[in-house]
C-alpha cells in the first residue's frame, strides 16, 4: 500500500528536458507570482468580493484589518478605504515594493516579517481583528484553528488552493489528510472542516461568499465568538 501510495505522487519525466510536468509547471507559476501576475492573483475576484461585503458592514465604523500575505498591496489599498490595516509580507523586495505602493496611506502599517511566526505573537498580545485576510501561495492549514482567536465577531477571507488541480506531492497529501482527513479533499470537506476549526475556539463559522478563481477558491467566512454553554444547550454546574 505504501509503495502504491509513494507512486501515485511520484513525479513523471519530461522525455525532453528531463523535467517532471510538476517541476515544469512550479517554474511557470513561480515566474508568474514573481512579477506579481494578475493571472495568479486574481485580484478583480478579490477586490469585487471584498467591496460587496465590508461595504455591508462598514456600519461597524472603523474596522481594524490584518493582512497576512500583502504582496505587493492591492488589496491593502482597498482595505485601507474601510479601517486600519496591519500588513504583513516577509519577501524584502516585495516588501519594499508594498511600502512604495501604500505610502499615501496614513492607516496602512506595514511590516516585514514571517506570517506564521507573526500571528502566533498577536495571539499572545491578545490582538483582536474585525477582518483577516490569509492569502498565502500555498494551502492556508497552519493557520487553522488557531486564526480564530485574532477575531471575536468579523470577517475571514482565505485563499484555498484546489487540492484536484495542484498536483500533489506526498509531503503536501499527508498534510491535507492531516487537516481535512483525505489527500484530495472537495470543496464542501474543506467548509465543513473550517467551520469545525472555528468551534475549536468557540466560534460560530459560516461560509458567506466562495468565487472560483481557476485553481483557487477565494473564501470569505462570518466569524461570531459564541458562548460554549449557549451554543450546545449545555449548562455548566
Ligand atoms: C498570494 S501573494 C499575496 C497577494 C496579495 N494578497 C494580493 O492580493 O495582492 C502571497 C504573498 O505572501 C508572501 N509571503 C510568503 N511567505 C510569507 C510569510 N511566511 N509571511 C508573510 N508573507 C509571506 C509572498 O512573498 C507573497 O507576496
Amino acid at each position: 500500500m505504501k509503495y502504491i501510495q509513494s507512486k501515485l505522487f511520484e513525479p513523471i519525466p519530461n522525455v525532453n528536458t528531463g523535467k517532471s510536468y510538476r517541476a515544469i509547471r512550479h517554474e511557470i507559476v513561480r515566474k508568474k507570482q514573481i512579477n506579481n501576475s494578475n493571472e495568479v492573483h486574481h485580484p478583480t475576484e478579490k477586490i469585487t468580493q471584498a467591496k460587496s461585503i465590508l461595504n455591508e458592514i462598514c456600519g461597524w465604523g472603523d474596522l481594524s484589518i490584518l493582512e497576512l500575505f500583502a504582496g505587493h498591496g492591492n488589496m491593502t489599498r482597498i482595505y485601507a478605504d474601510y479601517g486600519e490595516v496591519l500588513a504583513f509580507e516577509y519577501n524584502k523586495k516585495v516588501y519594499k515594493n508594498l511600502i512604495e505602493n501604500t505610502s499615501d496611506l496614513m492607516l496602512v502599517k506595514c511590516e516585514n516579517v514571517n506570517s506564521y511566526i507573526e500571528f502566533h505573537k498577536l495571539i499572545a498580545l491578545k490582538c483582536k481583528f474585525d477582518v483577516i485576510d490569509l492569502d498565502p501561495y500555498g494551502f492556508p492549514n497552519r493557520f487553522l484553528p488557531d486564526i480564530f482567536l485574532l477575531i471575536k465577531n468579523g470577517i475571514l477571507f482565505l485563499t484555498m488552493p484546489k487540492p484536484y488541480v495542484n498536483i500533489l506531492n506526498g509531503i503536501t497529501a499527508t498534510h491535507l489528510t492531516a487537516y481535512f482527513g483525505m489527500h484530495n479533499p472537495p470543496l464542501e470537506i474543506i467548509i465543513e472542516k473550517i467551520v469545525t476549526y472555528g468551534l475549536c475556539h468557540w466560534r460560530k463559522v459560516e461560509l458567506i461568499s466562495c468565487i472560483d478563481c481557476g485553481s483557487i477558491w477565494r473564501m470569505a467566512f462570518n466569524v461570531q465568538r459564541v458562548k460554549a454553554t449557549e451554543y450546545t444547550g449545555v449548562r455548566n454546574r
